[in-house]
């Protein structure tokens, strides 16, 4: 295998990759100054970069709300009554959750942590939907006293859980059972979530018992059914598979008697990180009236990626490039532990120079690698780019999803500095970490020997 053959890349690299021109070309974000540099919504990636330092990520708030309201249209448009769940795990900074609270979202959480955030940001809990395949106890009772508007359920032993909860607080939770519809996705294996095998759902074939007997027991009221098939799903015949499953599982709980008034859709859209067609919204829309729309329930989508990943960009720069024969490795001052994408799910982020003279030089083949002591701290291998020099800036693209919220402190990195662009300004909203907060919270016991 040639070094250009790069795992990392899942296919052939190099030649067939989209140039950093086209990849600039191709985001409505972004743009090359002469002068300036590279631009995100109007703002000098530069002048961040000099205010405050790398690596930093770097969100625009424009390009947030404007993809918010494209999927709100496409609902609309598809005849839906449709509510937009954010996926807080996406990026669950409180400026991004404040946002699309604004906007009117509500939004899907998977834990204590991500509930009190969304309420934090303003987020009335009636919007929000709480998921996941472990709640404890201690987060059933938080989500019953706020009065969160869904729970989804995804197991009998769940249920049974959130009933003697729910009844010991003497309150009712509203229940989704988050259906498995035993379906591809097609995506990434570790981002696949609704095959027989994954851990998520209750089975299709068991959801109309479950549901019946959910009626039936205190402290529950079902209202409706979920489900969530994977991640970056870029064709919609799964998206149609999983529907019809859900449509069906509707006819049959009606035909028996039970009220269905919601069908939680799931997240799981997927942006173009390198070439391909970025998932449409009016074709989500359109799957889901097709299997969904004449039984004339309410709708929730739960999207996080596709909200938010193109609105992020990660300023890094160049430590320095260490030649290794016919290619080289630019070694950033970002690495695995901010941006753990490629190194989790070898995922593909478009990396380009910030300086309109380094987009300009003739281009070869590089490996981008952070400092971490791990092979596996690369983002790109074999990629062409320009020649970068020393404290060279680069931005890798696409990383307002996932980013920031799975980032770690291995190797004792602190955690890097957020900034949001709005109206042509931009605002830090996470300082740098400090190193003396690395070890805050750590204590030394007195020496016992
Ligand atoms: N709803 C549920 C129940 C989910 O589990 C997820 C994502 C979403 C909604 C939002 O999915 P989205 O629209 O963002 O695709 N860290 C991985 C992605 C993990 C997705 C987990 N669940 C990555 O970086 O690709």
């Amino acid at each position: 295998m040639n070094a250009q053959h790069s795992p990392l890349a899942g296919r052939p690299p190099a030649a067939s990759d989209p140039t950093p021109a086209e990849l600039i070309a191709a985001r409505p974000g972004l743009a090359m100054h002469a002068m300036d540099g590279l631009t995100f919504a109007d703002v000098p990636l530069n002048a961040i970069a000099d205010a405050v330092g790398t690596p930093t990520w770097v969100y625009a708030a424009p390009i947030m709300r404007a993809r918010f309201r494209q999927l709100a249209a496409a609902l609309a448009a598809a005849g839906l009554d449709a509510s937009i769940h954010y996926a807080v795990k996406a990026n669950d900074h409180l400026a991004v959750l404040d946002l699309f609270a604004r906007e009117g979202a509500g939004a899907d959480v998977v834990s204590e942590g991500e509930l009190r955030r969304a309420l934090h940001a303003g987020i009335p809990a009636a919007r929000i939907v709480f998921s996941g395949v472990g709640k404890s106890a201690r987060e059933m009772r938080l989500a019953l006293a706020e009065g969160v508007g869904q729970i989804n359920v995804e197991s009998a032993e769940e249920l049974a859980m959130l009933s003697a909860a729910a009844a010991a607080e003497g309150r009712t939770a509203r229940v989704a059972l988050r259906v498995n519809p035993d379906v591809d996705a097609a995506t990434h294996a570790k981002i696949t979530t609704g095959r027989a095998g994954d851990k998520f759902g209750i089975p299709h074939d068991q959801a109309v018992a479950l549901y019946r007997h959910a009626a039936g027991l205190p402290g529950i009221r079902p209202v409706g059914l979920a489900t969530h098939i994977g991640s970056q799903i870029l064709t919609m015949a799964p998206y149609r598979a999983a529907f019809a499953r859900l449509a069906a599982l509707v006819a049959a709980l009606r035909e028996a008697g039970e009220t269905v008034e919601v069908v939680d859709c799931g997240g799981g859209l997927g942006v173009a990180y390198r070439d391909e067609a970025e998932g449409s919204p009016a074709a989500l829309a359109g799957a889901i009236a097709g299997a969904l729309g004449s039984l004339r329930t309410r709708i929730a989508v739960e999207p996080g990626r596709w909200l938010v990943a193109p609105a992020g960009v990660l300023l890094a720069s160049v430590v320095l490039v260490k030649a290794a024969g016919n290619t080289s490795f630019v070694v950033l001052d970002a690495a695995m532990n901010d941006l753990v994408r490629p190194a989790m799910y070898e995922a593909w982020h478009g990396i380009v120079p910030v300086s309109a003279a380094a987009l300009a030089a003739e281009p070869g083949p590089a490996d981008v690698v952070g400092p971490v002591c791990e092979t596996g701290d690369t983002f790109a291998r074999g990629r062409l780019l320009p020649p970068l020099a020393r404290n060279a800036r680069v931005a890798i693209l696409d990383a307002g999803a996932y980013g920031a919220v799975m980032s770690s402190t291995y190797n004792a990195r602190p955690l890097a500095a957020q900034v949001m662009i709005d109206g042509g300004r931009f605002a830090v909203i996470r300082e740098r970490q400090d190193h003396a907060a690395l070890w805050a919270g750590e204590r030394v016991p007195a020496a016992t020997g």
